[in-house]
């Protein structure tokens, strides 16, 4: 959507995957969906370091209201945990320089049955922007397929009219999943500035799996509306919670990196450890998530259990008419022993002439130039990934363009 927002693929922190809708505050008083929750999340953004690399959203989920709109028809949180309402919830977030998104359903209830926008766009778009809501996850439970195009998108004109600056997260292609030749990935990204397309990730490596292979199989057909205010988002990082393991870790926030997703943590931040903490915040894979050019990064063959990926980033190099890029390289080693091998970088269509500088992304070690035909040595720990980033090198003045 050329809405001017989501420019880069949106940062953040969501309750759904860790705390789902637990609304039992007297028995789970520091896990349960409240304002209580929320605030200290942003709390944590801003004191553990998130923010500083570009972690900026607070993502309220499913069972935040009541089970029933108010006399005029408008939606209410949950008067007893989110007793000082949205608007303060808003605003003490905003004053730590954190956004926050809330969480709505096209159909007539959300998925957990609290009530849903089907028929109230207009009044819930225009509820969410004089709360000073910041994004809108919109989920598509309970709602006929046949109505899901054209509801997606009046809520998209809604949340456009309102005149604010809300970004639009949709799951307009999954919910069309079970009839795929109806999904118009044009339409799509002409409403929304992100939408999912793969069931919901859980906090498992079996389930980062799973999005990767569907993403690995539908790769050309979703890469083509993607980019600049417009995403393919593969779902949340669960990376930081203690099911997933450092390696498993590192190798999500690689794919995702690669296909330029969002990065919307859902774990606790209060007792994600050190090592998961830097993982989460190393800068040099989030600078290639959040390259501007915002290229999906595809699969480019995979031998054995190596998997191997490359994406175009910045700095470019404009040579004649063509673009000579920058890569970022993944390899994703998804058996269960450690492989070693050496390969030239021209075997993944690296080709540029001069060569490349070549930097350790996850070691954040630069390893020195390389031409096309130089071999990299790889050693890749099982559910472990490598990645790498080679920068273009200058061309000296024998070549004849310069
Ligand atoms: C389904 C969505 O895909 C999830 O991300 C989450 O929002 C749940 N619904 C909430 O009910």
């Amino acid at each position: 959507l050329q809405n001017g927002l989501a420019r880069l693929p949106p940062m953040g922190w969501m309750s759904w995957a860790k705390f789902l809708c637990e609304t039992d505050c007297k028995k789970h008083p520091n896990t349960c969906i409240s304002e209580d929750l929320y605030a200290k999340m942003g709390n944590r953004l801003v004191t553990d370091g998130y923010k500083d690399v570009g972690y900026e959203y607070i993502h309220i989920d499913d069972c935040w209201s009541k089970l029933q709109r108010n006399k005029e028809g408008r939606l209410e949180p949950d008067s007893t945990r989110f007793s000082k309402g949205i608007p303060w919830l808003v605003d003490f977030l905003h004053q730590r320089g954190i956004k926050l998104g809330i969480y709505g359903d096209v159909g007539p209830t959300t998925c957990a049955k609290y009530p849903g926008s089907l028929n109230h766009t207009t009044i819930d778009a225009e509820t969410f922007a004089s709360w000073g809501i910041d994004y809108l996850k919109f989920d598509g439970c309970f709602l006929n397929e046949s109505g899901i195009p054209a509801e997606y998108k009046k809520m998209s004109d809604a949340l456009i009219a309102t005149g604010k600056k809300i970004v639009y997260g949709c799951e307009w292609p999954l919910y069309l999943q079970d009839h795929p030749e109806t999904i118009n990935y044009k339409d799509i990204s002409s409403a929304c500035n992100l939408w999912r397309n793969f069931h919901d990730i859980d906090v498992n490596w079996q389930s980062i799996i799973n999005t990767i292979d569907w993403y690995n199989e539908h790769q050309d057909e979703i890469a083509e509306f993607h980019g600049p205010g417009a995403w393919n988002d593969p779902d949340m990082i669960v990376a930081g919670n203690p099911e997933i393991t450092d390696d498993q870790a590192r190798a999500q926030m690689t794919l995702w990196s690669i296909w330029s997703a969002p990065l919307i943590m859902s774990n606790d931040l209060r007792t994600v450890t050190p090592s998961a903490k830097a993982i989460l915040q190393n800068r040099d894979v989030i600078a290639i998530d959040q390259d501007q050019i915002g290229d999906f990064g595809k699969m480019v063959f995979n031998w054995t259990d190596l998997y191997f990926y490359v994406k175009k980033v910045t700095p470019v190099v404009k040579v004649d008419d063509a673009t000579e890029f920058s890569k970022a390289i993944a390899v994703l080693n998804r058996g269960t022993v450690n492989i070693k091998i050496n390969m030239k970088l021209s075997l993944l269509d690296l080709k540029y002439d001069a060569g490349y500088s070549v930097r350790d992304l996850w070691a954040q070690k630069d390893l020195g130039l390389y031409g096309v035909n130089d071999e990299l040595h790889l050693h890749i720990q099982p559910t472990g990934v490598v990645f790498l980033k080679a920068t273009l090198v200058k061309k000296n003045r024998t070549f004849k363009w310069n």
